[in-house]
């Protein structure tokens, strides 16, 4: 039984030469099987001690005052920093992003905002399969209106014995229940499939029906290219530690689109004003005002203005260089990456064997590059998984597992190469077809 490679590692090493964004990985440390070991750490970060020293030099001054040599900006500004490093990634203006929080507590934030219950529609569609965070927080939304989340919880689940969900499907489920919807939540890209969804156009057909529709982008943001200004998405929120490498934890990102974010002075004279109802605290107020500690809040507009409490300057220090990363090169070039490796990696995991035997595995994610991003999730044959994930971890493969029998593999095109695929599949294939073999 053949179950190496006819794609050669040299095809793989001429891959990697004519790859623009190969110089990208040196900005990156990859962890060594020797690190993966390790009880010890010896590499501290350079933008996290610039952070400490902001810190033991100014004290809460450094909120207000920049240095001349730093990488960092103020305390106060860091959110700012960040927002106009994000848009470009998401494909927004500058005002309708904002860092902040984390991915659970920006969709809570934005549904206390965007879902407005009323008795006769009150519900809300979200996918069966639905990242179980997202799943709880509109569990509880709901809870908190008083509605029955076992009445009130559309959820959209694959047609057939497929493992994706067409669009078609999708935009029939907003048909069927739109007149009881009042709010829609959904992936950019599925977290178990890598199904990349068509935002563009489930974003128009939800308002077509006058539907506000939220978008979950933890697996999109900094893996495909995204528009949410042009495509009129009403809101957004994502994690940054997926392709956006900032670390577990770190400081998450959320989108609201210009046309929510206004803020106007009423015109009947009180003196009040008009802005989008939503959970404030006073950091979404106005910077200039702040530090006064009034009692009125008076909303930043756009997305700032859904900040609730100081946002961590360390978070943003941690933050901040892995945006950097991706402003020196654009969404659009990675993009084109992606599509070439992450077929590479596609095409190296099914080959077909010498003999013709069944591979013991398949791969969930849609075969078309336009309905993915770089995430390949692959199925094992059902006993498989533990024996597989064993040997990977010898081998000092990082790699994710969905129990009972899916790996997630992401050939992350910033810093992947298709060398790194190659030798992935090398080691792979014998152990599934090992695995199979003992089963
Ligand atoms: C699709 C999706 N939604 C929500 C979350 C939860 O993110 P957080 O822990 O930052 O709230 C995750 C985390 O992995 C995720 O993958």
């Amino acid at each position: 039984m053949t179950i190496t490679s006819n794609l050669s590692l040299k095809q793989a090493q001429q891959l990697d030469a004519e790859d623009p964004l190969r110089h990208f990985r040196d900005e990156f440390i990859i962890p060594t099987k020797a690190d993966l070991k390790s009880k010890t750490l010896s590499r501290p970060g350079k933008s996290i001690q610039e952070f400490l020293q902001q810190w033991a030099i100014k004290g809460v001054y450094g909120h207000f005052v920049d240095h001349d040599d730093a990488i960092l900006p103020s305390f106060l500004h860091g959110d700012d920093a960040a927002a106009k490093l994000l848009a470009p990634i998401v494909g927004a203006n500058v005002q309708e992003v904002s860092a902040m929080e984390t991915l659970t507590a920006n969709l809570h934030l934005l549904m206390a905002s965007f879902y407005q219950p009323t008795k006769e529609k009150h519900k809300i569609i979200l996918e069966g399969k639905a990242f179980p965070s997202d799943h709880y927080a509109v569990y509880s939304q709901i809870r908190h209106h008083g509605f029955d989340p076992d009445d009130a919880m559309i959820l959209i689940t694959p047609n057939g014995d497929k493992a994706t969900m067409t669009t078609e499907h999708i935009l029939s489920i907003i048909d069927k229940h739109a007149a009881e919807t009042a709010f829609i939540l959904l992936p950019g890209i599925q977290y178990y499939t890598g199904q990349l969804l068509d935002i563009a156009t489930i974003t128009a057909h939800a308002h077509s029906h006058n539907i506000p529709i939220c978008w979950d982008l933890a697996h999109a943001v900094g893996n495909v290219e995204l528009s949410l200004h042009n495509w009129n998405v009403d809101c957004a929120a994502w994690c940054t530690y997926k392709y956006l490498n900032a670390g577990p934890g770190a400081i998450a990102g959320l989108f609201v689109h210009e046309k929510h974010g206004t803020v106007t002075e009423a015109t009947d004279g009180s003196g009040g004003l008009l802005y989008r109802p939503r959970l404030s605290g006073w950091w979404g107020g106005d910077k200039g005002v702040r530090f006064e500690m009034g009692p009125h809040f008076k909303p930043r507009p756009g997305a700032a203005g859904f900040q609730v409490g100081n946002t961590s300057a360390l978070a943003i220090a941690g933050l901040l260089p892995a945006l950097k990363i991706f402003n020196r090169t654009s969404m659009a070039e990675i993009r084109k990456k992606s599509m070439r490796i992450t077929q590479y990696l596609q095409d190296l995991l099914l080959e077909p064997t010498g003999d013709g035997q069944p591979l013991p595995y398949k791969i969930l994610t849609p075969s078309d590059p336009e309905a993915r991003g770089a995430q390949l999730s692959v199925k094992l044959d059902m006993g498989l998984l533990d024996h597989v994930l064993e040997g990977l971890e010898d081998a000092g493969v990082v790699i994710d597992e969905r129990k009972p029998d899916v790996i997630r593999v992401a050939p992350a095109p910033i810093y992947n190469s298709y060398e790194d695929c190659w030798k992935f599949a090398q080691i792979f294939r014998p152990l599934a077809f090992k695995a199979k073999s003992r089963s």
